[in-house]
Order: structure tokens, then sequence, then C-alpha cells
């Protein structure tokens, strides 16, 4: 990446145990006076979690599937460009609870729209940037359900019905699969504290890597 600063993203199906992971990684950046940004997708700046709301929101939930496409789209220029570019330039680390491999996972696999176009799309709104890292928390969504409690979802992903979240982890793990310079697979099934330990090793193995390739 042309940036000082390392893009880590989290990726996973709803009920992953992501944003978890993403907390815990923030407290040991914290712990070790790193600098960091953080923020989720869609979200992060006043425009972006305006849109937020309105990708969950059941009164549209009849909207064309490229009006929902566009709209993760342009939440996510906003923060990209707000937010992550200037702490990347910063030499911060900057951590996403989900970013571009959601779109292609979610509204390409998911929902069938073409993967060229979203791909496109993908680089446009985030101007080109590749995270550093991908942590990918891999759980099966039957599992997910259970491990939520089975209790009946609200937002408008979260009642897509099963089918549609095992098309949703065909995506991830297609992605997986094609980018293994980036992504790293978690089984989210693993205790927390396992799952911690890796992400940490991780992040602790890039950022020497990074310096290495720095100093030669
Ligand atoms: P979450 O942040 O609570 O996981 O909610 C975000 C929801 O939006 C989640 O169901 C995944 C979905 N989503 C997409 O469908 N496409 C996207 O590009 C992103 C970022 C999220």
């Amino acid at each position: 990446m042309k940036y000082k600063g390392m893009l880590i993203t989290f990726e996973g199906g709803d009920g992953s145990g992501k944003s978890t992971q993403a907390e815990l990684f923030k407290n040991y950046l914290s712990n070790k006076g790193i600098e960091f940004f953080s923020t989720r997708e869609p979200g992060g700046t006043d425009f972006s979690e305006a849109v937020r709301a309105l990708t969950k929101d059941m009164r549209y939930k009849d909207k064309s599937l490229i009006s929902e496409l566009l709209l993760f789209e342009a939440a996510r220029a906003d923060i990209v460009e707000k937010r992550v570019i200037p702490a990347l330039e910063q030499g911060k680390v900057v951590i996403m609870d989900r970013f571009y491999d959601s779109t292609t996972a979610y509204q390409s696999f998911g929902r069938g729209m073409d993967r060229e176009m979203v791909q496109k799309l993908n680089l446009f709104a985030s101007h080109n940037l590749v995270p550093d890292i991908t942590f990918y928390m891999a759980i099966n969504p039957q599992e997910a359900f259970v491990r939520k409690g089975g209790v009946e979802q609200n937002d408008l992903m979260e009642k897509a019905g099963m089918e549609f979240h095992n098309r949703v982890k065909l995506g991830f793990d297609t992605l997986a699969k094609e980018n293994p310079d980036r992504f790293v697979v978690i089984d989210s099934t693993l205790p927390i504290s396992k799952v911690y330990e890796t992400i940490v090793n991780t992040y602790e193995n890039k950022v020497a890597t990074k310096q290495n390739v720095l100093q030669k």
C-alpha cells in the first residue's frame, strides 16, 4: 500500500463475532500506545451513519438492488475520503469493521449483482485501497443464528434467510481463496482468546515484515 499506515479489516457474516474481535484488537493497540483510527461500515461519518440507517430500514425493503449497492458504496466513499485515507497518511493503523469484501459477499454473491461491476464500484468508492490484512471470521450461518440466541432478527440483511446467508458465506470463502496474501481465515467457533491470539500474532508478523521491507 502506498500509505505509511496499515489498513486492517474485519469481515464475516452476521453473528460471526468480528465486532468483538475488532474491539479486543483496539484495546491491544491502546495498551501498546499505537495510534489507530477505527470505524465500521456502513458508517463512521454523519452521512455514512445516516446511510447505514437507510440500508437497515425495513420501510425500504423493496428498493432496487442497484440502489442498495450504491448506498453501501456512497457510505464507503465518505468515510474513506474523510477519515480513512487521512489516518493512513498519518501512519495510523486503521481498523474497519467490514469493508468492500462485504459488498462482494452480500451484494454480489448474496443478491446476485454482477461481480465485475461490484468490484469496479468497490475500488472506485475506496480510492483503490487494498487492506494489508483482512481477518475473516468464518462461521456457518446456521451456527451464527444459534449463537445469537436464535432470536428473530430485525434488520433487512438479518431477515434475508438462510440461503442468502449461505451464499454470503460462499462469497467470503471465495474471496479468501482468491486473496491469500491478505486474507486470514479464522474459525470463529474457537474460543475468543484463541482468536485474539491469532489476530495479534498476525499483526505483529505483518509489522515486522513491513519494517524489513522498509529497511532494505
Ligand atoms: P453490521 O455492521 O451490524 O454487521 O451491519 C451491516 C449490515 O450490512 C450487515 O448485515 C452486512 C450488510 N452489508 C452489506 O450488505 N454490504 C456492505 O457493503 C456492507 C459494508 C454491509
